[in-house]
């Protein structure tokens, strides 16, 4: 079964159909910058765009980066708050036609590295971090997901953690990616402290360069830290997955 998928980040939105069976995507993604201001018909259409340049009609899912609870956007750190209580599934479905599912960003990335990719099986509990321009987070347990769990805005030295060490904060601060390493590996041993992971996936823009910064993380537990398999085609494919079943 085909789905077409699309990823609002804070600097692109991004879409593919996907096959939802095995968590491929079927043709190459297609990439618009994301509006500035990032509002949400301006979002909504270039969401409608992504459809058109596939000329696809069907079920959808959505990523969003902030809360989302039964489709209704409830955070918006990165992009307009004007988002706050907006029914997201609604407003696409005016865009799109069909069906639309709305998830956050980070939970549709874990669900697809769950299902397809590094978490794979895996029991315990699993934390999907994502690094791009904010910090996104999924936890699970023995692979059943706690939704929106916001860990990006956890305090590390007196800061939420994604003004710390987002990727976006990496690139303007010019740091490198062993000072970066240094800082997120003070960031996963607070998370150790407070969930006792037995695996952590490092998803989002970031993970491509996973070679660049893996061997500088070092972790106080016996905790895995292993890279997304999907990297940051994962919020598409785990959107896409999520809308076999519109809520
Ligand atoms: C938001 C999260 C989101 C993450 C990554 C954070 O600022 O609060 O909901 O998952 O950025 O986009």
């Amino acid at each position: 079964m085909t789905i077409l998928g699309i990823d609002i980040g804070g600097t692109g939105i991004k879409g593919a159909p996907v096959n939802v069976a095995t968590g491929e995507l079927l043709a190459e993604r297609f990439r618009i910058p994301t509006p500035k201001p990032a509002l949400p018909n301006a979002v909504a259409d270039v969401v409608g765009q992504i459809a058109s340049h596939f000329k696809y009609k069907g079920p959808t899912g959505v990523t969003f980066p902030g809360i989302v609870k039964k489709n209704v956007i409830y955070s918006a750190a990165n992009v307009d708050h004007s988002w706050l209580q907006v029914d997201a599934a609604k407003l696409f479905h005016r865009h799109l036609g069909g069906p639309v599912t709305v998830v956050n960003d980070a939970d549709a990335a874990g669900i697809a590295e769950m299902h397809f990719g590094t978490g794979q099986g895996k029991r315990g509990v699993v934390i999907m971090l994502t690094f791009g321009t904010g910090i996104g987070s999924a936890i699970f347990h023995n692979g059943v997901l706690v939704p929106n769990a916001e860990l990006g805005h956890i305090q590390l030295r007196g800061k939420d953690a994604e003004k710390r060490c987002s990727e976006r904060v990496r690139e303007e601060k010019e740091m490198s990616y062993k000072k970066w390493a240094k800082i997120v590996s003070e960031y996963l041993a607070t998370l150790e402290k407070l969930f006792s992971p037995e695996l952590f996936i490092i998803g989002g823009g970031i993970s491509k360069k996973a070679d660049k910064f893996l061997p500088y993380l070092t972790a106080k537990t016996d905790v895995l830290i292993q890279p997304a398999k999907m990297q940051n085609d994962a919020g598409i494919i785990g959107a896409a997955f999520l809308a076999k079943i519109p809520s």
